[in-house]
């Protein structure tokens, strides 16, 4: 009878019987008698016991000398057991090597992380890492299903752009043929109004860029943002939207991901107050809470990290800061009715110091103020002459945002930096690999 190949996550379902579980060596001990195998699949992580009498001479003297990260198969009976790591332990019957490994370069001991970043491509294979890039994938999954559940159209944006959509500062430009430049994008807003002037409520969902030159722990130079964007809709439906999307993905990663998120020994508590109503305070209430902590801050200007993280003290769950002065604001932003110095904006800003992950509000509608703003921005108007059009047939209001999925998972992985939280960081002084 031939073992059933399994992943280690589905091992529960295999207690008493002969399985296959196909993976790599992650640590070995032995007492001498028996050797202990810590196999992993990319699913999980098992303990293997290896006896002289079940695998014979030979087998039991190769399993002394294999190598960290050797790929093997291994057979066995599953047993349940309520000491091993994880409960359950595979007592191997048959044990076949696929690839051998030597001198595996990352090691129980401390690497620096310049180190571990040089070898990105070996390092996703810890089991912090493998961790990190789970929790991604559920917030990522999570985001889908919240969007695509209220009726929001995936239309995809383009990566090649002809010019900016958040300030001319931080844009990649590329050779595009002999005859112009590409930018790449910043941001697919500007298309997903038009996509939301032709289907209702849309998102685009792809990486975009930004020629961050500051060393932060918070920006990488390629990131993954979703923008949904809704028309008939107001500053308010954008805030409603983003809370409730980001209440749904912090549910949804506890509830999926609790076993990641102990490997990662995150503080899970903080996670469960992300509860409605997040608070919703004005950009000058913002100011004056930064004044009343000391932080020497003046109204008219951008916050900063530390300003975010003061803030974000201030409250138990996320905070929604909305009209912040359309001078530190984008040119599409619309401006407040009554007071025209302040934009029609929001940011959310996450707890425990992780910052903004959420950016967008309003957009400006009326097609003579937005001329205005393009010249005002000296944006080049022939190349926006398609984005004026969205105000010249059938203009109505609209909003949306974007979230940062970096940030998003640096926030609920509890990390550093946000360099973990994608398989292969870009930043300023990391290309490779
Ligand atoms: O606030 P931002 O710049 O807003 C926009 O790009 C709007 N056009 C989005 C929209 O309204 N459709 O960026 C949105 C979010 C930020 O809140 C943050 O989460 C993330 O994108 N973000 C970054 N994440 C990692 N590294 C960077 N350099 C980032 N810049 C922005
Ligand atoms: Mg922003």
């Amino acid at each position: 009878m031939g073992a059933t190949t399994t992943t280690i996550e589905a091992i529960a379902g295999h207690v008493g019987r002969e399985v296959a579980v196909r993976g790599w060596l992650h640590r070995r001990r032995s007492s001498g008698k028996i050797h202990f195998l810590t196999l992993r699949d990319g699913s999980g992580f098992i303990q293997a016991v290896v006896s002289k009498a079940a695998v014979g001479e030979e087998s039991f003297t190769r399993a002394d000398h294999l190598g960290q990260e050797t790929s093997l198969v291994v057979e066995g009976t599953v047993r349940k057991d309520a000491r091993a790591p994880g409960g359950y332990e595979i007592d191997v019957s048959t044990l076949a090597v696929v690839g051998e490994s030597h001198d595996y370069p990352i090691t129980p001991k401390e690497h620096g992380v310049d180190y571990l970043l040089d070898r990105r491509h070996l390092w996703i294979r810890s089991r912090r890492q493998a961790a990190i890039l789970r929790v991604r994938h559920e917030v990522v999954d999570g985001i889908r299903d919240f969007l695509n559940g209220r009726g929001f159209i995936l239309a995809d944006t383009p990566i090649f752009t002809p010019a900016a959509c958040e300030g001319t500062t931080t844009l990649f430009a590329v050779p595009y043929f002999d005859h112009a430049t590409a930018y790449l994008t910043q941001s697919g807003q500007l298309y997903n109004e038009a996509n939301a002037m032709a289907l209702g409520r849309v998102y685009c969902f792809g990486p975009t860029f930004r020629a961050e030159k500051s060393k932060t722990r918070r920006h990488l130079t390629e990131f993954w943002m979703v923008e949904p964007e809704m028309a008939y809709a107001t500053l308010d439906d954008a805030t409603d939207l983003a809370e409730a999307l980001v209440v749904s993905i912090v549910e949804r990663v506890l509830e999926r991901r609790a076993r990641e998120l102990e490997v990662l020994e995150r503080d899970t508590a903080a996670l469960e107050r992300v509860r409605s109503p997040f608070p919703r305070i004005a950009y000058d209430e913002a100011v004056d809470i930064l004044k009343a902590r000391g932080l020497p801050f003046e109204w008219g200007g951008d916050f900063g990290g530390p300003d975010e993280t003061a803030l974000a003290g201030h409250f138990d769950r996320p905070v929604a800061v909305q009209r912040f002065p359309a001078a530190i604001k984008a040119f599409y932003m619309k401006p407040d009715a009554e007071r025209p110095e302040l934009s029609l904006s929001v940011d959310v800003l996450a707890p425990e110091g992780y910052g903004e992950i959420v950016g967008g509000g309003e957009r400006l509608d009326d097609y003579a103020l937005l001329l205005e703003r393009i010249r005002e921005h000296e944006l080049p108007q022939e190349a926006f002459e398609w984005y004026l059009d969205l105000r010249r047939y059938g203009s109505v209001p609209h909003a949306g945002f974007g979230m940062g999925v970096e940030r998003v998972v640096a926030w609920l992985c509890g990390l550093e930096h946000i360099r973990e939280t994608i398989p292969y960081p870009r930043m300023l002084y990391r290309l490779t690999p």
